[in-house]
């Protein structure tokens, strides 16, 4: 097996590594009979607990407990043969070409022939040798091919399966590995690690984004380029399969160690099933279905050979101006950090070495939500208070569930550009939370430091960031880490720095098994894309996150039998690429659901539905970036003629039973780069509502939106009205389940919905300040009350609390109370609801929020059921970061707590802590 080498470096380096394939197919085939013994243990200890007539308390659950992990052990060991068998075929294909090259240069008379001959032939015996091993291997994993013990646990078939293990080593293995890799690198080599690179491949005639430095017909040969020189870590924005393969085999050939290449992407509601936006899966409150949506996410985003996503968005947002309040769970930091932990946990499963996970990638690190005006990229400046209490924990929440990596802001933090602040990077998030992972840069935003007049030049800029702890730039071209090997060499930067960030890179590749196996299977691929329960997931969750606003005389749910007709009034309501919402490019428009084909399919030929646009389609003064890419900027229907088009609208709906009409922005409106200066319905939506209304015809409002909008309106005249975000693939058929009552809405608002633009930012975490009782007529010409509260929602249920009940109720400061509350649903059907719990401090150290979430719990109890609901409070509720203390603070003090089905809740009852130690 072992062939020297005539001293040319390609040939080296080909032979080196079909040794490397070689000793890596032993270790996996030891860890397949490592496994093996395991699982013959395992199965012994599950038959004796089964075999126990008398079993002691929780021996169904070990036998449980053994079957899942005999069930992954199976799992660990057919994949370690499949392992084995490739990399003994790799192997041997290296083989095989080094023999074909030996016989080629003896051909040519270069060198000694029959040294050449000779080493071709043991080329061709090591080729064999390796060709039967595998053949070994394939064996093997027959042999696993058995069925698993616990029932349905086929964990290639399952979006969810809690694998144990880790196929890719454990973490020595993994630190030897990286050393004995930066050991052989050269700087230029690192520095390529330490980069990513953007891959646009745009549809011909694609207009380039001169701001970005974009240059479409060169863009795509500059990263190949890059990639041929081994100097490129990892790359974004393709999804294609047999793209993704083209590209890997381009970076692995190309880099002399053969280290395989990350590919990220935007996987920020879906990659192919598109969920509802963001802020609409926090607002259904549901951690499960939040989980369960991106964990469909990423084994689509794997199946396709995208190992990283750059989500979740856990910015919180308080101004609805700013645009990515779409892609976050809104003003919350208890919320936002309960969303936060729900989706780095679906992404990334319980190890990244199980099939179809992904890295985590939180965003933007930190306070980018408060950029000034809400105007996108704008300055943030923002007291240390504000960013422990309120900024900060979901990112912390994101890293204690194990997020791999973080991205950077772009904006300016309290005058220093976020991605090069040290504090933020090294001592908050590696050295206070224990942060493991890697950085990211957000796009260009290493070169950026020299525009926002920071950095003298790109090497300055290079050594600043990689020094504040960003271990990767993310660059469209042109990257300013190209210069760190110059930073070295000027004594800018250590090159244990280098190596530290390298080391995160390489450690996450390795964490991965992608120098196991770096392609994907585009068979496979196809077939995950394809798979029914990733759209039926997508729709159950479109159900769960639309909420109730207004349901006056209770409209809603619609009674198919009692209907003669419907129209379906608005340009959004047959839009399929509006109803995906943004940040989604690898969409099928085909089998997207818009509101009018779900209502069509629902009714059947039971019910005439009619369908009239009423107004033209609105245009952004400024286009969006997004336009770039194909299907994003909407068109009107050919020959569409205004005023015909209104009147025919208001016809439609005055013929009809009841009218829907849907309002809202459309998708490229709401995002990256979409803030607004105003929050009204855009173009003649609120004159085609006021004219649908007026013809008497009972109406109902959806509402297809990221942020709040001006409904005061609506509010007052119109009877019901749902807000159902940018609900995805499956939208429509979820609007038509809600609206025709096969599900109750059970939505809660995860932000205040402010009446105006003109009161933003609007939260109902204030604090009393002065003359609290005048808190609602801070203005003179408006209420200074949000239009709905925060964690509003109605449903087709009826909710009750009583009996409000807080356990001991002094407490030592470290002590916790038990709060418990009596729910009914006194209407006759079931429904969902969320319980919230508020806490509120009444003296200490800092002037603590009039409220604050604290707890939630969503139930779903059938008509006329009742339940009794607990939460616990304690220190880790009570703490705060106060700025007196410079530090956390667990006061002695009385507390508010209420609880009920919104923040307005009003059952309270009051605890005290500290006066009285309890023991
Ligand atoms: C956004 C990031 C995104 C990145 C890559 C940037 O403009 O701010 O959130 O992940 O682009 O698409």
């Amino acid at each position: 097996m072992t062939n020297s080498g005539d001293g040319e470096p390609g040939r080296d380096h080909r032979v080196r590594r079909a040794a490397e394939a070689r000793q890596r197919a032993d270790q996996a085939r030891e860890r397949a009979q490592e496994a093996r013994d395991r699982l013959a243990e395992l199965r012994q200890d599950q038959s004796r607990l089964m075999r126990h007539d008398e079993r002691p308390t929780g021996s169904a659950d070990h036998a449980e407990r053994a079957g899942a992990l005999a069930d992954a052990s199976i799992r660990q060991a057919r994949r370690a043969a499949a392992n084995a068998a490739a990399a003994n075929r790799a192997s041997a294909d290296v083989h095989d070409s080094a023999a074909r090259l030996h016989n080629q240069l003896a051909e040519v008379g270069i060198g000694d022939p029959d040294e050449h001959r000779r080493q071709a032939r043991q080329h061709q015996r090591d080729a064999a040798a390796d060709r039967v091993e595998a053949e070994h291997d394939d064996e093997l994993g027959e042999h696993f091919a058995i069925r698993p013990m616990r029932a349905g646990a086929e964990a290639d078939g399952e979006v969810a399966d809690p694998v144990e293990g880790d196929m890719t080593g454990d973490a020595d293995s993994i630190r030897a590995r990286v050393d004995e890799l930066l050991s052989k690198m050269t700087p230029a080599e690192k520095a390529g690690q330490l980069t990513q690179y953007f891959y646009f491949r745009l549809p011909a005639g694609a207009d380039a984004e001169p701001a970005l430095g974009l240059e479409v017909e060169t863009q795509p040969r500059t990263v190949e380029a890059a990639l041929a020189r081994g100097e490129a870590g990892s790359l974004l924005f393709v999804t294609d399969p047999a793209e993704i393969n083209r590209l890997q085999r381009l970076g692995v050939d190309g880099n002399r160690l053969g280290i395989p290449l990350l590919f990220g992407f935007d996987v920020i509601h879906g990659l192919r099933t598109i969920f509802p936006v963001p802020i609409a899966m926090a607002a259904s409150w549901d951690i499960e279905t939040i989980e369960r949506g991106q964990a469909v996410a990423a084994r689509e985003a794997r199946a396709v050979g995208i190992h990283w996503a750059f989500a979740p968005m856990v910015d919180i947002a308080r101004d609805p101006r700013w645009g990515r309040i779409v892609e976050g769970a809104g003003e919350d930091p208890f919320l936002g950090a309960a969303v936060a932990a729900a989706q780095v946990r679906g992404f990334q499963g319980a190890d990244l070495a199980q099939p179809d996970r992904i890295i985590a990638g939180p965003k933007h690190f930190a306070g980018y939500g408060a950029a000034i005006g809400g105007r996108d990229y704008d300055e943030v400046n923002l007291s240390e208070y504000e960013l422990w209490n309120v900024y900060f924990p979901p990112f912390r929440a994101a890293v204690e569930a194990g997020a791999g990596n973080v991205m950077t802001a772009y904006m300016d933090l309290d005058g220093v550009p976020a991605a090069a602040s040290r504090w933020l990077f090294t001592d908050v998030l590696r050295q206070t939370w224990g942060f493991g992972g890697f950085v990211v840069s957000d796009a260009n935003v290493v070169r950026n430091l020299v525009t926002h007049g920071f950095a003298t030049d790109l090497t300055d800029a290079a050594a600043r960031a990689v020094t504040a702890g960003v271990d990767m730039e993310m660059a469209i071209t042109d990257p300013a880490y190209a210069h760190l090997p110059e930073a070295v060499q000027g004594g800018a930067v250590g090159e244990d720095v280098i190596d530290t960030r390298v080391r995160g890179v390489l450690e996450a590749k390795l964490r991965l098994g992608l120098f196991d196996d770096p392609y994907v299977d585009e068979d496979r691929a196809r077939s995950v894309l394809a798979d029914p329960a990733h759209r039926e997931a997508a729709r159950e969750a479109a159900e769960r996150s639309a909420v109730l606003l207004r349901n006056e005389g209770g409209l809603l749910p619609l009674d198919i039998d009692r209907l003669g007709s419907i129209a379906v009034i608005g340009p959004l309501a047959d839009s399929q690429r509006d109803t995906l919402g943004p940040w989604v490019f690898d969409f099928d428009l085909g089998e997207t659901v818009t509101v009018l084909d779900g209502i069509r399919r629902a009714v059947g030929d039971r019910v005439r539905v009619d369908h009239a646009a009423g107004i033209p389609v609105v245009q952004r003064v400024f286009p969006s970036m997004f336009d770039m890419f194909g299907g994003n900027r909407p068109a009107d229907p050919e020959g569409f003629e205004e005023d015909t088009e209104f009147a025919r609208a208001v016809d439609v709906a005055a013929a009809a039973d009841v009218a829907v009409v849907v309002v809202g922005e459309w998708q490229n409106m709401i995002g990256e780069a979409a803030s607004r200066s105003s929050l009204e319905l855009p173009g003649r939506q609120l004159e085609l509502m006021q004219a649908v209304a007026a013809t008497g015809t009972p109406t109902v409002l959806l509402v297809m939106n990221g942020r709040p909008l001006d409904l005061r309106w609506a509010a007052d005249n119109v009877p019901a009205i749902l807000d159902i975000w940018y609900p995805g693939s499956q939208g429509g058929a979820a609007v038509a389940g809600l609206l025709f009552g096969a599900a109750s809405p059970g939505g809660k608002l995860p932000f205040s919905w402010p009446r105006t633009v003109g009161q933003v930012p609007m939260i109902y975490s204030y604090t009393r300040s002065h003359e609290p009782d005048n808190q609602s007529r801070r203005y003179w010409d408006e209420a200074s009350t949000p239009l709905f509260p925060f964690g509003h929602g109605l449903s087709y249920g009826a909710f009750d609390y009583a009996d409000l009940t807080v356990e001991p109720t002094v407490i030592p400061t470290d002590g916790s109370v038990t709060v418990s509350v009596q729910v009914t649903n006194t209407a006759d059907r079931e429904a969902p609801e969320v319980v919230q719990l508020y806490l509120h401090q009444r003296h200490g150290s800092a002037s603590r929020p009039v409220r604050e979430l604290k707890g939630f719990q969503r139930v779903v109890l059938p008509g006329q059921a009742s339940r009794r609901v607990e939460f616990t409070i304690g220190p880790d509720q009570r703490r705060y970061w106060s700025t007196t203390e410079r530090d956390w603070v667990l006061d002695n003090s009385t507390f508010d707590v209420w609880v009920g089905g919104d923040s307005t809740a009003e059952l309270t009852a009051t605890f005290t802590v500290g006066r009285t130690a309890i023991h």
